[in-house]
């Protein structure tokens, strides 16, 4: 099953109930939330009232992408304000094992995300506790950027050790991703599909969507 979580990122920020809106009726799965603190990555983004407040209103799976320092100090706040996906990054986080295990007694879904220049062997002992690892297939910080195809490697590395030990967890994949190029990493193996530009951005969001899942 291949899951699409457009990234509000992309999305204008003068009217983004309407703009989530937009993207729920197109046919998303989830709803990418990139959270950036200026530290861990250089770029500022957007925090937990934007994201309590998107939550009154919206039905879609909240996917929040934490791109900030020690991650585990915001967890719980950001499990109330209404993530259903937490994913943290590997580089920022001091104990992902137990960031991991606060995550789940929030009753949420736990996520490590590496970046490019992570190797895959860092999230490998954490798969049997882990719903989702994100690849990053750009350096986190910004939208609108090219994949970077190396990236892509780890991707299949983690598949491989996911269906050899059949362990239940999804990959995701974030940055650079369009219907053009999405057969790259679902090859790979990813299965859950972060693109910002390509839906946000897109003249018909609907058919963009279904493109992506029909190039899959
Ligand atoms: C980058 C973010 C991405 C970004 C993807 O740091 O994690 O989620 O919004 O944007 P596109 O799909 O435009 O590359
Ligand atoms: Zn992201």
């Amino acid at each position: 099953m291949i899951y699409i979580s457009p990234s509000l990122l992309a999305a204008d920020f003068n009217c983004l109930g309407a703009e989530v809106k937009r993207i729920e009726e197109a046919g998303a799965d989830y709803l990418h939330l990139d959270v950036m603190d200026g530290v861990f990555v250089p770029n500022i983004s957007f925090g937990l009232p934007v994201i309590e407040s998107l939550r009154k209103t919206c039905g879609l799976v909240f996917d929040v992408h934490l791109m900030i320092t020690k991650p585990e100090r915001y967890v719980e706040r950001f499990a109330n304000a209404g993530a259903d996906i937490i994913t943290f990054h590997y580089e920022a986080c001091d104990d992902p094992a137990a960031a991991i295990a606060n995550i789940k007694e929030l009753g949420k879904k736990a996520s490590i995300s590496i970046s490019p220049k992570t190797p895959a062997e860092a999230v490998l002992p954490f798969l049997p506790e882990l719903d989702m690892v994100l690849v990053m297939t750009v350096e986190p910080g910004f939208g609108g950027q090219s994949l970077i195809p190396e990236t892509l490697e780890k991707v299949k590395i983690i598949r491989k050790t996911i269906d050899e030990n059949g362990y239940n967890c999804n990959i995701q994949v974030d940055g650079g991703i369009s219907e053009k190029n999405i057969s790259l990493v679902t090859e790979a193996g990813a299965n859950v599909i972060v693109a910002g530009t390509a839906v946000f951005r897109s003249p018909d969001p609907k058919k963009t969507i279904e493109d992506m899942r029909k190039n899959s």
